[in-house]
């Protein structure tokens, strides 16, 4: 009896501990899905057939603003089911019709914040994603899955302690019925590793990049985003007009790590980085070159760009593990050299998922001294030594 008392009050402290570690968590913002990001709530007169709330506040933790609609899935528009991304309700946003929340965030923070998107019936359709002043406009016009919609993530950096997040339909389709479905809003903090000691790349083994569900198997997709120090992948930036996919061991096969890129769409979608070098000194960069295991159909190339070197590379099918370390010599010319890759070709499963190469733990470092070596163990140990001097002089 006294044990079980004890138990029980033991039980009682500890949830009062959790309860207060999740209120400090609810104050300081967690990552993942936001508060009725996933759209599952009932609104307060429960969820109806009509669905088209009656009041900006009718969707649960949200603003609305214009014709905003809760659709559940098996509903059905001209003859077509709806797509809904996950579980069974998610939001339909009508012409120039909104929905925000505000969030609660670390003023001077970058954050990402992870979304799904599918469209309806428009042919142009896209969707504004901002945290105003900041915005980014993302075209729905590819389906990269056959599911018919696809996760994306945009980064934003936090102006004050509170942003509001904000999904609006730019579009002005004949019929108003038509817009984009949004569902599983989420957030992370994305915290830009440090350069390694002995690896020119920031975040070369993608390990940090932006939320992804644990029970999504469709990756995130990165659509373009030229400004490094504003990105879902810190450190990168995605160069092209179409996106590539962050993916992770859980659904994928990944090389190293958990997290890995896909590159999709050939030359249209290519990630880069500008590394500090030192000019007139060779490098080397290396990176490991896999399949995700995800039924993409071979062949598969990447095209590894190093300041003014280039190289093609397939990828074997009978690799043994499952991806290729491979490497391309360059000698720096500036202070930043530009390393690229992007896919040969355009890839998919034979069904409508678009697919590729994926790359991982990319390094650029010193390749070793040749200049004035002689050969001899010495000399070469010498040589060691001295560019293991350089590199704590650049780094
Ligand atoms: C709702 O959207 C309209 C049109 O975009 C805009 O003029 C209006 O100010 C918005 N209302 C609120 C409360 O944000
Ligand atoms: C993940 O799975 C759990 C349990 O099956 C479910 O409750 C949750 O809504 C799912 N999350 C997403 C984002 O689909
Ligand atoms: C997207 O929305 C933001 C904030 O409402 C706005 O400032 C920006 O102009 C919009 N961009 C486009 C292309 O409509
Ligand atoms: C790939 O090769 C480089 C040297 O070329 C080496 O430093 C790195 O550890 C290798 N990575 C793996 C996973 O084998
Ligand atoms: C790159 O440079 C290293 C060191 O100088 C050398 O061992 C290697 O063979 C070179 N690789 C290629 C492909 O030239």
């Amino acid at each position: 009896m006294r044990g079980m008392a004890r138990g029980c009050g033991e039980a009682k402290w500890v949830s009062t501990v959790l309860l207060i570690f999740g209120l400090f968590a609810t104050i300081l913002g967690e990552d993942g899905l936001i508060s009725n990001g996933d759209f599952e709530t009932p609104p307060s007169g429960g969820f109806t057939s009509e669905g088209v709330p009656d009041s900006p506040t009718s969707v649960p933790s949200w603003r609305s603003n214009g014709t905003v609609e809760l659709v559940k899935s098996g509903q059905r528009q001209g003859g077509m089911i709806l797509i809904i991304p996950e579980g069974t309700h998610a939001v339909r946003l009508g012409n120039d019709a909104e929905i925000s929340q505000d969030v609660t965030v670390e003023k001077g923070s970058t954050y990402s914040v992870t979304f799904s998107a599918a469209r309806t019936c428009g042919q142009l359709e896209s969707i504004n994603v901002s945290v105003p002043p900041a915005s980014q406009t993302i075209d729905l016009q590819t389906v990269y899955n056959i599911q018919g919609w696809d996760p994306y993530a945009w980064a934003f950096v936090a102006e004050d302690n509170e942003a509001k997040i904000v999904f609006k339909n730019p579009g002005m389709e004949d019929d108003p019925t038509c817009g984009p479905i949004i569902d599983d809003v989420a957030i992370k903090k994305i915290i830009a590793p440090d350069r390694p000691k002995d690896n020119a790349v920031v975040n070369g083994d993608f390990e940090e990049g932006p939320w992804l569900f644990r029970n999504t198997s469709l990756g995130v997709l990165l659509p373009t985003n030229l400004d490094e120090d504003t990105s879902s992948l810190p450190g990168w930036i995605v160069e092209s007009n179409r996106a590539v996919r962050y993916i992770d061991s859980y659904h994928f096969a990944v090389p190293e790590g958990k997290r890995a890129v896909e590159l999709l769409s050939g030359k249209e979608g290519i990630i880069s980085q500008m590394v500090k070098t030192k000019p007139n000194t060779d490098y080397r960069l290396s990176f490991l070159l896999g399949h995700a295991n995800d039924k993409c159909k071979l062949p598969m190339a990447v095209v590894a760009l190093a300041g003014d070197q280039a190289k093609s590379i397939h990828y074997m099918p009978n690799s043994n593990p499952t991806f290729q370390n491979e490497s391309l010599n360059f000698t720096a010319k500036a202070e930043r050299t530009h390393i690229a890759f992007y896919s040969v070709y355009y890839n998919s499963d034979g069904m409508s998922s678009l697919c590729g190469p994926v790359v991982d733990d990319v390094r650029v470092w010193f390749s070793r001294a040749r200049k004035g070596v002689h050969g001899g163990g010495l000399l070469g140990a010498g040589a060691g030594l001295l560019s293991v001097l350089l590199l704590v002089a650049l780094f």
